[in-house]
């Protein structure tokens, strides 16, 4: 599937919310792109937008190695230019007692950071060198806490990523985390796309307003492209000032 002179990027949960407005943000700047996700409906949306010379959909449960593995395979061994682990979701509630808060646990680790931490592996040895580009999307929950299990997991991938990008310096690889706010328009919250919380999310932002999915496209499009070379390691927050950086 390799085309010569175009950049290949993988979106993982690409065809809704932000992993979609990232997608298609990437298909805008010239680049080939892989969505993936469990359902291939939305997939497919994409692939009709685009069309197939510019968009491929597979469907896969990146919690589950073998679908992680299908995914390379059907990479082929092109280089992977940039790869966007965007998947990730708060899980179902959770069975009373222990054995059902450890599955709920699990769940959300899964989605969240294992499924990122395998894709990863898996295509770790077919990105680009140099150049290669891995960004994750974490979230302020992961900053200030928030979600119990998917806090700790979007925290886990900002300690998980400073490793790889030790691991992938020499290599000229960047490495980083975008931790969006409140973003609508996804099917985060509710497939309507917003929060129940919506006034009051709003209400503990700078700039009065939501995220959109094109407000997290375009942070990850920075630190995908070739002006952020020397950007590696670090956490962009995308959230209109409701966690202030230091
Ligand atoms: N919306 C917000 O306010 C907000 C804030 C901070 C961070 N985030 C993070 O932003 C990222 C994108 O979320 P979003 O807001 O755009 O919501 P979304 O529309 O629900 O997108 C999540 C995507 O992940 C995919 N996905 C989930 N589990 C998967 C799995 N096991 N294997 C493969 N794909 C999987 C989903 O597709 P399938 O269901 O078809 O698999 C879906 O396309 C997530 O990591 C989320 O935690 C969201």
């Amino acid at each position: 599937m390799a085309q010569a002179g175009r950049r290949t990027v993988v979106v993982t949960g690409g065809g809704t919310g932000m992993g979609r407005a990232v997608a298609d943000r990437c298909v805008a700047d010239g680049a080939r792109v892989v969505v993936v996700g469990r359902r291939l409906e939305p997939l497919d949306a994409v692939v009709r937008g685009h069309g197939p010379d510019a968009v491929t959909a597979v469907a896969a449960d990146l919690t589950d190695p073998d679908d992680v593995q299908r995914v390379a395979e059907v990479l082929d061994g092109t280089a992977v230019h940039v790869l966007v682990n965007n998947a990730g979701g708060v899980g179902g509630a959770a069975s009373p007692g222990l054995h059902g808060r450890l599955e709920a646990w699990r769940r959300v680790l899964d989605q969240n950071l294992l499924s990122a931490m395998l894709l990863t592996e898996t295509l770790w040895p077919a990105l680009a060198r140099p150049g290669g580009r891995v960004v994750s999307i974490g979230s302020i929950a992961g900053q200030r806490g928030g979600g119990g299990a998917y806090g700790a997991a979007k925290a886990g991938l900002v300690a998980w990523s400073a490793e790889l990008a030790a691991r992938g310096g020499p290599d000229g690889i960047t490495v980083n985390v975008v931790a969006p706010g409140y973003v609508e328009d996804t099917e985060f919250f509710d497939p309507g796309g917003r929060s129940s919380r919506h006034d009051a999310l709003v209400g503990q932002t700078l700039v009065g307003r939501a995220g959109t999915p094109a407000d997290v496209a375009a942070a990850v499009a920075y630190l995908a492209g070739p002006d952020a070379g020397y950007v590696t390691g670090q956490v962009l927050s995308v959230n209109g000032g409701a966690y202030l950086g230091r």
